[in-house]
């Protein structure tokens, strides 16, 4: 029913409450945060896009589909514009989706009752995230906000740091920023939690007391800086040299050969 692997860590939960405050007061709301903390991951377990995004993408405006009582609840819609989007597009593309997840929610609540569902309208919707709002020209930005205006939604961009003082120079658009989000990477208690559930996955046990064991975790916090991207792929070489050396504990010495494999860009 969610992303599969999915941790609720601590900052998930605070952007959580940013997205219900963004959806309540029907705000612009901004969130940024550097390359692999887990934003995306985050927006789509929120709007429990794994499984609603491929029900979107079949749903065909037929009378005889079959309704998902199970998202009944779903307000949100994530767009990830392309590199090349339009502001038609943008237009064209919250349209589809908006009008897409109104049906589905009153095909849900009504299964039975076709003159409920009206199939051009968006007003069970109360959230539109965009998913990589760097990617949005100044047209386009003027596009979702025309949309944003014309509708009755609270909408979120995602983006990279920088992203606010970009938006910044444009005066209409950002004079209807409510809030403002910062998505920090993980702490260190949390990269405990964290580095515990993955030596399970690999059917080991940390002991933060054994002398060993914390100097691993120690080299891990410290070569990943918390991020969530870089944590997953130290993991699967740290996997991999365990296998490859038949060995059956991490030590600072695995740790390091395995961030030898890594490529790490500049850790931002
Ligand atoms: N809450 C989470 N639980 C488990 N893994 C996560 C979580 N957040 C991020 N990740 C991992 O980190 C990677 C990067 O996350 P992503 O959401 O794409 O980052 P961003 O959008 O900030 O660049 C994901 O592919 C996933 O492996
Ligand atoms: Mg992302």
């Amino acid at each position: 029913m969610s992303e599969p692997g999915f941790i609720v860590t601590k900052e998930y939960r605070r952007f959580a409450e940013f997205c219900d405050a963004c959806r309540r007061e029907r705000h612009i709301g901004l969130c940024y945060g550097p390359p692999g903390v887990g934003k995306t991951l985050s927006a789509r377990r929120y709007a429990r896009w794994e499984v609603l995004g491929p029900v979107i993408e079949r749903h065909a405006f037929y009378a005889d589909i079959p309704s998902h009582p199970d998202l009944a609840e779903c307000r949100t819609v994530l767009f990830t514009p392309s590199v090349t989007t339009t502001p038609k597009r943008v237009d064209d593309e919250l349209t589809n989706l908006r009008h897409r997840l109104h049906a589905i929610i009153c095909e849900a609540l009504y299964p039975d009752d076709y003159q409920t569902i009206r199939y051009a309208d968006d007003r069970w919707i109360e959230l539109i995230i965009v998913d990589e709002a760097d990617r949005l020209n100044f047209p386009a930005l003027e596009q979702l906000r025309d949309v944003y205006d014309r509708g009755a939604f609270g909408v979120i961009l995602i983006g990279m740091p920088g992203i606010e003082k970009r938006l910044a120079r444009y005066a209409q658009f950002y004079s209807r920023v409510g809030f403002v989000y910062q998505f920090r990477a993980l702490s260190v208690e949390e990269m405990r939690f964290i580095l515990t559930h993955k030596w399970r996955e690999m059917g080991l046990t940390l002991a933060p007391d054994d002398f060993t064991d914390a100097e691993a975790l120690a080299a891990m916090i410290r070569i990943t800086g918390g991020n969530f991207r870089l944590v997953q792929r130290l993991c699967s070489q740290i996997a991999r040299i365990l296998e490859i050396n038949a060995l059956r504990t991490v030590t600072a010495e695995v740790v390091e050969a395995a961030r030898e494999n890594l490529v790490i860009g500049p850790l931002i």
